[in-house]
């Protein structure tokens, strides 16, 4: 059965994106509602990276199952790496996109540098406190005017150089190959499936030396049985020198049988891989 991981959002776009990728790792992405909780994590961080690692803590510990938490958005160097994790609420909370990306390209209007960049932090937190992080990175330029209709946001005022067009003229394919949540997206997969891989061979090698032991444990506990036919006392709640009580005729020392102190190990050990 595959393993089932929440996605600390409540975007059906980012949850279809995230099953998409994590699927080919034979992880299964949930919503919160069919967790049967609502996120709403204040994002109080001061880096995106904070911000992800929070909300996926928070929903993990809500839920007991592995969570996964992201946060983007634009820093602008004219800005000083403004508005950076405020970018969904710049100039206010109740702003449109196409006013917050006026107020924007008024704010770089005559300032010496036009450079900026979208960030994108996923992490990743697990019952156990493992964690995980990945970072995607899109540099550009803030464009002059707002071209393209495409995806949301600021991507008509941020313009990929290397493309040329602005992330609202781009195909959300075209899109994906280079933006910071693309790459995060990327990189977080493949993190996930080297820290899943290495658990599962974790876990193989535990098993493997639980298994040894336990048959070093029987074949010790077999070498220490009396042989057949002799008679031996029961060593109910016996110290480690209980004395057979037998009427073999052999010498007292000879008559020592050990306590059988198989019996109160095996179940010790049962407990603690139970
Ligand atoms: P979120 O953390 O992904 O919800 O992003 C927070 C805010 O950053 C969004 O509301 C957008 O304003 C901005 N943002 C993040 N990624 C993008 C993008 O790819 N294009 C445009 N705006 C983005």
């Amino acid at each position: 059965m595959s393993e089932r991981f929440v996605l600390a959002t409540h975007n059906p776009g980012k949850l279809k994106e995230m099953r998409e990728i994590l699927s080919e790792l034979g992880v299964e992405v949930i919503s919160p509602d069919e967790a049967g909780i609502t996120v709403n994590v204040e994002e109080i961080g001061v880096t995106f990276a904070q911000n992800a690692m929070l909300k996926a803590k928070v929903v993990c510990s809500q839920t007991g199952l592995p969570a996964i938490g992201d946060d983007s958005g634009l820093c602008v160097d004219a800005l000083n790496g403004g508005p950076g994790v405020y970018s969904a609420r710049y100039g206010g909370e109740n702003l449109t996109d196409a006013q917050r990306n006026n107020l924007l390209l008024e704010s770089v209007k005559g300032q010496g540098t036009r450079n900026a960049h979208f960030l994108c932090s996923i992490a990743c937190a697990f019952p156990n406190g493992d964690t995980l992080t990945a970072e995607g990175r899109c540099d550009g330029i803030i464009n002059y005017i707002p071209m393209g209709t495409g995806g949301f946001g600021y991507d008509p005022v941020f313009n990929y150089t290397p493309m040329c067009k602005t992330f609202a003229q781009m195909t959300p394919e075209e899109k994906s190959k280079v933006s910071h949540r693309g790459k995060a997206l990327r990189a977080f997969a493949v993190a996930l499936g080297a820290y899943l891989s290495e658990r599962a061979w974790k876990e193989l090698e535990e098993e493997k030396q639980r298994r040894e032991e336990e048959l070093s444990e029987a074949e010790g506990v077999e070498a220490a049985e009396p042989p057949e036919g002799a008679e031996v006392a029961e060593a109910t709640n016996a110290p480690e020198s209980a004395e057979a009580v037998g009427t073999a005729g052999a010498p007292k020392a000879e008559r020592k049988v050990p306590a059988r102190p198989h019996n109160n190990k095996k179940q010790k050990k049962h407990r603690k891989y139970r």
